[in-house]
């Protein structure tokens, strides 16, 4: 079967085609302003879509009439964006007469991450600028184990970016002051429970700055960030029994990130996997193969039943394609 999936929950349209072999094509376009304004974002990917369609179907060399369903991400996100995604999925089901399926988000990278890495049963470190979660299955759902309790990771060093003058996305640039900070300055160290809170480290960084380096400020803030979330997942890996580690979204782009969580993987015994890039940050891949895989256990969808779900959590996904 050939799945089309829509992605548009946040800075990035994506649409990707998928089968059940392997990814065919996975385009994009990313809204880049100052932060992410909902209405500008919805505009751009309102823009950008007829255009990464026909990019998709040409590298795919697949037709619309070929295609047999349409996945788009129905939640959580930012409204006007989810709202671009859901209607482009509407229009196309109505169009060519062929089914839709609305998923979650978060619950697609984890997919994604297991049908192109190794992992099979994984406590998954999903990191990016709208969220932060460690997720595992177990009793029929993906529950969350730990997660931000205020912004996510990938929010806060953005905004400390923005600080500093970076151009947003700042991660490439973060990497590098980061790789090059040696002294370690006082962040506060935010965990509560299995949950973390990253404000307040942004707060204390923030009055770093005209003070110290900001090599050196970059670097702490976003050695004890990775610290908590890494922490948090030894702790998930211990509780649950489980042996991988999966880490994804766009933060785990981060060398040093990964690091860490290799280091605390191998101390342990445990397998530490990361998809593909394209395949860990915001992409139509991911929902394409997610329609698939929930159309192909039995989930139908009304179109009546496709409005988005700005909020809608990872633990309340209904996993009818696992056993
Ligand atoms: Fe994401």
């Amino acid at each position: 079967m050939i799945s089309l999936g829509i992605e548009s929950t946040a800075h990035t349209l994506g649409i990707g085609i998928v089968n059940e072999k392997e990814v065919l094509a996975n385009e994009s376009s990313v809204y880049s302003g100052e932060g992410i304004h909902p209405r500008k974002a919805a505009d751009h990917h309102a823009r950008v879509l007829k255009g990464v369609l026909e990019s998709a179907l040409r590298k795919s060399g697949v037709s619309l009439e070929n295609l047999d369903l349409i996945s788009f991400s129905q939640g959580p996100g930012i409204g006007p964006c989810l709202r671009i995604g859901a209607t482009a999925a509407r229009t196309l089901s109505l169009r060519l007469e062929i089914p839709i399926i609305g998923v979650n988000h978060c619950v697609s990278h984890i997919e994604i991450g297991k049908f192109t890495t190794e992992a099979r049963d994984p406590v998954t470190l999903y990191v990016s600028g709208g969220n932060t979660q460690i997720i595992a299955y177990t009793a029929k759902r993906y529950r969350v184990f730990g997660e931000t309790l205020d912004i996510g990771i990938g929010n806060m060093q953005d905004t400390f970016g923005r600080a500093l003058g970076l151009k947003f996305p700042c991660g490439k640039e973060m990497d590098n002051l980061i790789s090059k900070g040696k002294k370690y300055l006082h962040i506060p160290y935010t965990i509560k429970g299995m949950d973390f809170s990253f404000s307040g480290m942004l707060t204390e960084a923030l009055k770093y700055l005209g003070k110290e380096k900001k090599e050196d400020i970059a670097f702490s803030l976003m050695e004890t960030a990775f610290s908590t979330v890494v922490e948090a997942s030894e702790r998930a890996l211990a509780h649950t029994g489980k042996r991988e580690l999966l880490l994804t979204g766009g933060m785990a782009a981060s060398p040093r990130l990964r690091e860490m969580c290799e280091i605390m993987c191998k101390e342990r015994g445990d397998r530490f996997y990361v998809p593909p890039f394209d395949l860990c940050r915001d992409n139509g891949a991911m929902i394409a193969y997610q329609g698939m895989i929930e159309y192909k256990s039995g989930k139908r969808m009304r179109i009546e039943d496709t409005a988005v779900k700005q909020k809608w959590r990872t633990d309340e996904v209904d996993v009818t394609w696992l056993s």
